[in-house]
């Protein structure tokens, strides 16, 4: 059986609504919104042994906050029509006009009053309820083909203005793609490709859109291995970055260092250099396989726009994941970031992975990055928990980049379920303001959003 298939990885099989959840500690009052996260949920899985993780279709894990109080908790599968008929549930009827119709798996954003599941590649963006129903297709920007936005989009704090990749499979090329509060289209640029790099994430500055072209690339012939996904590794091929105006204009292409870059941390201009930060994988990641030879460090790549050169640094070599930062200082100079080391991750992707971790105590755990100071606070949860992507939510009225709070799904492995785990940022490794008790386990997932209310 596939690993993405057991343990803390195992797919939940119901949906489930509770509500009133029980709290240890306390949840701040002047929180009021919804903390979602997504993460494929396998559905009727066909072949188990062939399993691929990102295969899944998308189940979205909702906490409701208000007055102090966890009002309710949902899990809900993303409703594709291939997810419908697998429920025994009849037809959505409305039929996506801009992309493929699959069960978003790897983002939940809120925009322009909308909750909207995001997949990259062809998947079509996905509406759905402050309840977490599907309601069906969204086509962010307007209905045209190929139109999807990608999976990382960054909304621009300063303007509204949400800023996407959408790449496409079987095309040689990408598009910048610009929505406004609304989700009407204003801005997009045709970007030229060699080939058909996956392009998972991109970074966006105050002047520029920086994308990765990267040593995974879309293979038909990959889906014939039995790997189940249509991207595989091309070692032949350089690993690029490319840089261009935000406002329209061609791209310049870098060599960058021989790496997948996964996720942006940010990115910012520094005069004439662009500054990205980011999580990267050794250039023989394996996505067919789900392997590679280590984990995800946090770097910084330095364009120099003068020199036409990328200088890499190694700000932690320590394995993590999952960067964040506050949504306040996207695409602007930033100090403080996110991530999260995760045992259970670092063993199903590594080979040597089942032995020893590098460093046993740095293991499930949130890691507060001060990229300024260059140093780090890590507040360590208990083995065998199960620490995911966390996001920063700004303290009402609060100035500092870091007033706020760093809340995620950590499992408990005491309950064998889940708690919504709520930090202090300036008090990062205290114990947690407060543990909200999920009456389930969550599996081990990808991205999400605080959703306040507005
Ligand atoms: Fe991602």
């Amino acid at each position: 059986m596939s690993r993405f298939l057991a343990g803390p990885f195992a797919p939940v099989d119901e949906e489930v609504t509770a509500f009133d959840l029980p709290v240890t500690g306390r949840v701040p009052g002047e929180l009021a919104g919804r903390y979602l996260r997504i993460g494929p949920n396998a559905l009727g899985v066909e072949d188990p042994a062939a399993h691929h993780w990102m295969s899944g279709p998308g189940m979205v894990h909702g906490v409701r906050i208000r007055d102090g109080r966890a009002e309710w908790y949902r899990n809900r599968w993303v409703r594709s029509e291939q997810v419908r008929g697998l429920l025994g549930e009849p037809s959505g009827g409305a039929a996506c006009e801009i992309g493929i119709d699959f069960a978003c798996n790897t983002h939940v954003i809120g925009h322009g009053g909308r909750t909207l599941a995001l997949m990259e590649d062809w998947a079509c963006p996905q509406e759905l309820t402050a309840e977490l129903d599907t309601v069906g297709p969204y086509a962010l920007g307007g209905v045209r083909p190929g139109f999807t936005m990608g999976a990382h989009t960054k909304l621009d704090p300063l303007t509204g203005e949400l800023h996407g990749l959408a790449y496409l499979s079987g095309r040689r090329t990408a598009r910048h793609l610009v929505v406004d509060g609304a989700g009407r289209l204003v801005h997009e640029a045709e970007i030229p490709l060699d080939g058909n790099p996956m392009m998972h994430d991109f970074a966006l500055t105050e002047r520029w859109v920086v994308v990765y072209d990267s040593p995974v690339v879309f293979s038909p012939e990959a889906m014939s291995t039995g790997a189940r996904t249509p991207y595989t590794r091309d070692p032949r091929r350089p690993s690029r970055v490319g840089v261009l105006p935000r406002a329209g204009g061609g791209v310049r292409w870098f060599e960058a260092p021989d790496a997948f870059v996964s996720h942006t941390l940010n990115a910012y201009d520094d005069g004439e250099r662009v500054v990205l930060e980011l999580v990267t994988l050794p250039a023989d990641f394996d996505i067919a396989a789900m392997r590679m030879s280590r984990y995800g460090t946090l770097d910084r790549w330095t364009v120099d726009l003068s020199a036409g050169t990328v200088c890499e640094q190694r700000l932690d070599d320590r394995p993590q994941e999952f960067p964040r930062i506050a949504d306040t200082v996207v695409s602007r100079p930033h100090r403080y970031g996110y991530t999260a080391a995760t045992a259970a991750m670092y063993q199903a992707y590594v080979p040597a992975g089942d032995g020893p971790l590098p460093d046993e105590a740095f293991v499930n755990a949130l890691i507060k990055h001060d990229t300024v100071r260059g140093t780090s606070e890590v507040h360590t949860f208990e083995r065998d928990a199960a620490a995911g992507e966390a996001v920063f939510v700004p303290a009402a009225g609060g100035r500092a980049e870091d007033d706020g709070y760093v809340m995620g799904y950590v499992h408990d492995p005491r309950r064998g379920a889940a708690d919504l785990v709520i930090l202090a940022a300036q008090d990062f490794t205290a114990e947690p303001i407060a543990r909200i008790h999920l009456p389930r386990r969550v599996p081990l997932g990808l991205h999400g959003s605080w959703l306040p209310d507005r």
